[in-house]
């Protein structure tokens, strides 16, 4: 007899390749191994960043009675946010634009509470994120996918006008993309602003856009970046804190509305915003955490040293024959396996302690990411294993040839 609700199943078939991959392959059994190669999810291989460190220890001793009371969105954050993010992307933010949340997985499931109902249908382009086809189904919404297009992975505008119908009711674009490092130009995001404006005429609803930006602070080569919320005012964004400082376990983040919503439909969206936070089960940080805003605000992992290991990686990699697409942001590398089937190679790589997220988990089995947040003695280890399963695949070809 059937016991879950049907939501969390569907939810569930869609999470299975990732947590068969967590929970049940080669790197289930080696995970934690400190002599493997830990390049698969973006977590921390060093020790944490000292401010942070600095901060949690700091604001964790009370200066009164109400210093672990029940927490919303807390004044002092929401102001200090509404300032830095302001500066940060040339917008007008107020305080009531931001609300505090566990994560950017949480402002994720805030906003698709407040824009679903039961067969909204949402847009996002792939490969993605893997949680976002979970997280609309567990929401009992609709994802409704399209690809993104050509070697560089750019949106396809046309494809995303196709599938629209008269239950979209958010398009999710992500960026710096998660797993192809792409930041989108204002010329794509302008574009895609004209096409849902013309779009949410047609239907008689408003389309709004999710920008997930959980990776803006995370950009290469002095990358500009553009938010979505700058061109299109039916924008929410979410972010994270766990990216930039690199400890995805200690959940900060917000959503954030764009200050450019005409007036009446923000206005609509701040009145419910408490109500979603509160009916997903308290979407709101520890006290600890929105305490150390502003001393968090500032801080972040090395970038020079990030960007060191993208170059050393993508020549290394590029040389022994794998394709890389060098990322404008985010802290991953996204590469094409040099031949073979992708599950070939993932194997080849994984019986040499070397772990990479498997392409497949993301609709693209022919390429893996690689998140640079390993070690460097994890990357000197891991490239003569890359050259090593490279030259084996050719081999294999010429010989079958
Ligand atoms: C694109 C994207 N969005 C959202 C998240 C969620 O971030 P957090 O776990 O910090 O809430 C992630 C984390 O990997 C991500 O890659």
């Amino acid at each position: 007899m059937q016991v879950a609700s049907n939501r969390v199943r569907a939810a569930a078939d869609s999470f299975e390749p990732i947590r068969q991959f967590y929970f049940q392959s080669r790197y289930a059994d080696r995970r934690g191994d400190p002599g493997i190669c830990d390049f698969t999810f973006g977590n921390p291989h060093e020790m944490p960043l000292p401010g942070l460190v600095e901060a949690i220890r700091h604001h964790a001793v009370p200066c009164n009675k109400d210093w672990f009371a029940y927490k919303t969105s807390e004044s002092g954050p929401q102001a200090l946010l509404a300032e830095r993010l302001g500066q940060e992307l040339s917008l007008p933010f107020e305080p009531a634009d931001i609300a505090l949340t566990n994560g950017a997985m949480a402002a994720i499931a805030v906003a698709f509470r407040l824009l679903l109902d039961a067969g909204s249908e949402a847009i996002f382009s792939t490969p993605a994120w893997f949680c976002y086809e979970p997280m609309l189904l567990a929401a009992d919404a609709v994802p409704r996918k399209v690809r993104l297009q050509g070697e560089r992975f750019d949106l396809d505008l046309s494809a995303i006008n196709a599938v629209i119908s008269s239950r979209t009711r958010v398009v999710i674009i992500n960026t710096p993309h998660n797993p192809t490092g792409r930041i989108y130009s204002r010329d794509q995001l302008t574009a895609l602003a004209e096409l849902l404006n013309r779009a949410s005429e047609r239907i008689g609803r408003r389309i709004f856009i999710l920008s997930d930006e959980p990776y803006r602070r995370i950009r290469f080569d002095g990358h500009d970046f553009i938010s979505p919320a700058a061109v299109y005012p039916w924008t929410l964004i979410s972010y994270s804190y766990g990216k930039v400082l690199l400890a995805p376990g200690q959940r900060l983040g917000y959503l954030a509305l764009s200050p450019l919503m005409p007036s009446e439909d923000k206005q609509a969206i701040q009145d419910s915003l408490f109500a979603a936070q509160m009916a997903l089960g308290w979407c709101f940080p520890n006290a600890v955490m929105q305490y150390a805003v502003p001393d968090l605000e500032g801080l972040s992992i090395d970038m020079h040293a990030l960007t060191a290991k993208r170059a050393r990686m993508t020549a290394a990699l590029e040389q022994a024959g794998y394709d890389v697409l060098e990322p404008e942001g985010t802290f991953y590398l996204f590469c094409k396996y040099p031949g073979g089937s992708g599950e070939q190679c993932w194997d080849a790589l994984a019986k040499r302690d070397v772990f990479v997220m498997p392409g497949r988990v993301m609709d693209v089995p022919d390429y893996f990411r690689i998140s640079l947040t390993a070690s460097q003695p994890m990357i000197e280890r891991s490239l003569p294993v890359f050259a090593e399963v490279a030259n084996a695949i050719r081999s294999e070809r010429q010989a079958a040839e």
